[in-house]
């Protein structure tokens, strides 16, 4: 007998990239399993992005809708997408555009973040990828983490649902404290999709 649900018990989430996707792929191989009740209905990307490719192995329907364009075109076509695709999560998971207030009115509660810092502290506009490391190990700091949030109309200030601290090291380079930062992201994004989704 086959453990596979049918589609139609299945929650959905819809995933957003800008790039690797290393934390796509843990959504991938730690929920969007056959006997699992959720599954990955598409992803999309802002621009071209290697995690499509991870998307496209596993037959998971993906897209770009290009950052370039004009905004409001942008989010009439990323609207027209989550219509047709009904999500019950939007997850965006190393997602460099700011979205427009429309979709975050519209998915209240429904869209979370990942972010590779101990929230509220180095958040905010300009502080994504190695930049948010630097920043840490040049105030001195002990600690950093990532955190995962609800998305709310501000950069990295909506409400926290679950963070992990991970220690700051005497010889630790911005590469190396984002490494150990991303392995504990992956752990803690999944945590947050189960708990939210009550999977
Ligand atoms: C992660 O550090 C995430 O916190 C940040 O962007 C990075 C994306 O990594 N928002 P990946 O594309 O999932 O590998």
């Amino acid at each position: 007998m086959s453990l596979e649900k049918p589609n139609t018990m299945k929650k959905k989430i819809v995933v957003l990239i800008s790039g690797g996707g290393t934390n796509l792929q843990s959504l991938i191989d730690r929920l969007h399993i056959p006997e699992n009740n959720v599954e990955i209905c598409a992803v999309i990307a802002d621009r071209p992005a290697y995690g499509l490719q991870r998307a496209s192995e596993q037959n998971i329907p993906n897209f770009i809708i290009d950052r370039k364009q004009n905004k409001d075109r942008w989010t009439q076509e990323f609207l027209g997408k989550m219509d047709v695709f009904q999500p019950d999560l939007i997850v965006l998971a190393g997602f460099l555009s700011i979205l427009h207030p429309a979709i975050i009115q519209r998915y209240k509660k429904k869209i979370i973040n990942i972010h590779p810092a101990l929230l509220p502290k180095y958040g905010g506009k300009g502080m994504y990828g190695l930049n948010v490391h630097s920043a840490v190990i040049k105030a001195g700091e002990k600690e950093s983490g990532c955190t995962v949030h609800f998305v709310d109309a501000g950069v990295d200030t909506g409400e926290i649902i679950l963070q992990r601290k991970v220690e700051v090291l005497p010889d630790d380079s911005p590469e190396k404290l984002q490494q150990r930062i991303l392995n504990e992201e992956h752990k803690i994004l999944v945590e947050a999709v189960k708990k939210i989704l009550q999977l």
